[in-house]
């Protein structure tokens, strides 16, 4: 496939989502890679495909001893650097690649094979990291659609009171102070919540926690990374979106929380219905996208749609 946004830094994964000793597969820009972190918290990644016979080597199972990767088809072992472990020692010339990670706070970042164009966020999520307590991490999503389509929606700021009207009762939405800022745009957003459904407030508990009037602040670090820092009412809390392109036609999405709430006992009893009410955001996200007919030139235009478009720019000028 042709690489989508080729030398963009691509957050995949958070360290809590891969397991200790376990393989996991994680797909980016067309390519398969096996993944796995050891007992320290280091974390590898080789190319998915054995070069024996070529059997997915996520199938397999992880040596703790040795820290390599045994392939599920003849139990051939390769270590972080892809070279082949046999009698007690390791190959020279590695058989198969390994794919470059950047481990930050425990996120896993990476440019997928390609010359970096930009630098990761890792500024920005330190911050975070430094500043709010880690909540969780959302389920990840697949979305079966075009990954520009979904990046839109990110930055849609007329879309909140159709689509996330259901389950946040979100009737009114404000922008201001936008700033474009090349890869890092950022603006202000008010949205005016309604009453919740006795049946929103059973399913999701902390919409309780939306004020009538939510102030967000959102922070983009194009292309895979949406922050929305919101003010609830019983403290701050912060939802870092991501996705990334699996292929042309798919892509994945998955969120960390963070948060400073006033009383301690908060995050504990929140943070299941938290991580639901953000998982609904994505799934309402991706429904859309997924539902939606081809893409035709618009003959309506609303209000803020040049951040919208904006977006688009810096995609189609990559
Ligand atoms: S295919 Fe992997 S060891 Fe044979
Ligand atoms: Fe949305």
């Amino acid at each position: 496939m042709k690489p989508i946004l080729p030398g963009a830094p691509w957050l995949i994964a958070h360290k809590s989502m891969l397991g200790v000793n376990k393989p996991n597969k994680i797909t980016l820009n067309g390519k398969d890679y096996v993944l796995w972190q050891n007992q320290k918290g280091e974390v590898f990644a080789l190319n998915n495909i054995c070069p024996h016979m070529q059997a997915p080597l996520s199938e397999g199972w992880v040596c703790q001893e040795r820290n390599t990767i045994t392939c599920p088809f003849h139990a051939l072992e390769f270590d972080r650097n892809g070279r082949l472990y046999k009698e007690e020692k390791v190959d020279t010339k590695p058989l198969t690649q390994s794919l470059e990670l950047i481990v930050k706070d425990d996120c896993i970042w990476t440019y997928g094979g390609f010359e970096p164009r930009l630098p990761i966020s890792e500024d920005l999520i330190s911050k975070i990291s430094s500043e709010y307590d880690f909540i969780g991490v959302t389920e990840t999503k697949i979305i079966r659609g075009e990954f520009l389509n979904f990046l839109l929606t990110s930055y849609d700021f007329n879309h909140q009171k159709g689509l996330h009207r259901d389950s946040f009762a979100i009737v009114g939405n404000k922008i201001s102070n936008f700033q474009e800022n090349g890869y890092y745009p950022s603006l202000d957003q008010e949205f005016t919540i309604a009453r919740h459904s006795l049946a929103d407030i059973i399913k999701y508990p902390a919409v309780l926690t939306m004020p009538k009037i939510l102030k967000l602040r959102l922070e983009y670090c194009f292309p895979s990374v949406t922050v929305v820092f919101g003010k609830l009412s019983i403290g701050n809390l912060v939802q870092v979106f991501l996705v990334y392109p699996e292929n042309e036609h798919q892509s994945k999405a998955f969120a960390i929380l963070f948060a400073n709430f006033k009383y301690g006992m908060t995050k504990f009893l929140l943070k299941d219905s938290l991580l639901k009410a953000t998982e609904k955001i994505i799934e309402q996200d991706t429904n859309i996208i997924e539902n939606s007919y081809p893409r035709e030139k618009p003959k309506i235009r609303l209000p803020n749609e040049e951040i919208m478009f904006y977006a688009e720019k810096l995609y189609r000028e990559w």
